[in-house]
């Protein structure tokens, strides 16, 4: 059976980092609020100029480096986000042209914070099927620029910043030992559209509009959708959630985390969590927090690795991979 394989990730996150106390100067919060309510320390915010491109540039560079590959050797670009540098083209086409990659497709996937997953699970299927050997998958956001600078109860929280992975068939034996990803689980409600949204887009008002969002409604949904992805994922492959080394959140908000450990019995030393670095970046905090891991040591060959996350929509998902 044909699995995709991680072969090579990186990160990219900008120059600026805004600490709680530094956005407490311009918005009616404190560094107290937002640790306690959130755990973010900091966040990461493109400086003026600075395009989901530019990241997401900066990430692909790093895993094609780490994958010890060429952007020749790619067949696919799929990037992951919900701000894009234009309303089109699509973001991965503008990466696919910076990189001199002259052939094959780029195009991006919008499922907002649970894009990577997403994309995961599109980039895993090509894959399988034989329609792509080589995909470079880039979670990158610069959710800055869609929030409300004067609405405290969503400012604090999001982030800019892009992850990316190169994936690779690879011939397995079609079980658990294989390494690669093994499932991935998609879901959607459109139903609660408006817990979590834009006030504006294109077709609508003619503008990007500013995020909302019904924070209580988000992080009570959030759990239970989040934990229910992950016994999905799980059970799929006939796998006990203590036989899972990591657990790779989407990084909302540590409270979420905490939660949804709880709820599903898992030790919280086995939850990497970068949401005190890097606040929400979207589609892009999966790959994040699991470069992190992967780099500090964490996440170690063969592992077996459980990604989920939730967003807009909403959307939310799970996927799991041996590394
Ligand atoms: N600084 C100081 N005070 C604040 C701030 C702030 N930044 N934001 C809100 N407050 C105030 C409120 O005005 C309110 O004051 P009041 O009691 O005088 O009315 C008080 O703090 C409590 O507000 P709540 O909304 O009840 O606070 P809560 O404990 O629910 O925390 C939060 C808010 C952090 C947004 C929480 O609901 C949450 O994390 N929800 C999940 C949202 C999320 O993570 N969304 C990301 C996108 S979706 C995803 O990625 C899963």
């Amino acid at each position: 059976m044909i699995r995709a394989r991680i072969i090579g990730s990186g990160i990219c996150l900008p120059a600026n980092i805004v600490t709680n106390d530094e956005l407490a100067k311009k918005v009616d919060t404190s560094d107290a609020w937002i640790r306690e309510r959130t755990g973010i320390h900091q966040r990461y915010i493109a400086l003026p100029g600075e395009k989901t491109s530019d990241l997401a540039v900066g990430a692909a560079r790093e895993a094609l480096i780490d994958a010890g590959i060429d952007a020749g050797e790619l067949d696919m670009i799929i990037c992951a986000t919900t701000t894009p540098d234009e309303t089109f083209p699509a973001t991965a086409t503008i990466v696919q042209s910076r990189l001199g990659m002259a052939h094959g497709a780029a195009f991006d996937v919008q499922a907002v914070c649970s894009g990577f997953i997403y994309g995961l699970s599109v980039a895993d299927s090509l894959i399988r099927t034989g329609a792509a050997r080589t995909i470079l998958l880039i979670g990158a956001e610069t959710m800055s620029r869609l929030l409300d600078w004067n609405d405290r109860t969503t400012c604090v929280l999001f982030g800019d910043g892009a992850g990316a992975v190169v994936l690779q068939a690879h011939e397995g034996r079609g079980d658990n030992a294989d390494q690669g990803v093994l499932n991935t689980r998609l879901f959607s409600d459109g139903r609660l559209h408006d817990m979590l949204y834009t006030t504006g887009g294109v077709s609508s008002t003619q503008t990007a509009g500013v995020l909302k969002m019904q924070g209580k409604e988000v992080f009570k949904h959030a759990v239970t959708n989040i934990a229910a992805a992950i016994t999905a994922s799980a059970e799929a492959a006939h796998v006990a959630l203590d036989q899972i080394d990591w657990f790779v959140p989407h990084q909302a908000n540590q409270r979420i985390l905490d939660g949804t450990a709880r709820r599903l019995g898992i030790d919280p030393a086995k939850v990497v969590s970068t949401v005190a670095l890097h606040g929400n970046t979207s589609a892009a905090s999966v790959p994040l927090a699991l470069v992190t891991a992967v780099r500090d040591g964490r996440i170690k060959r063969g592992d077996l690795v459980l990604l989920e996350a939730m967003g807009g929509g909403f959307t939310w998902g799970a996927a799991l991979v041996r590394w």
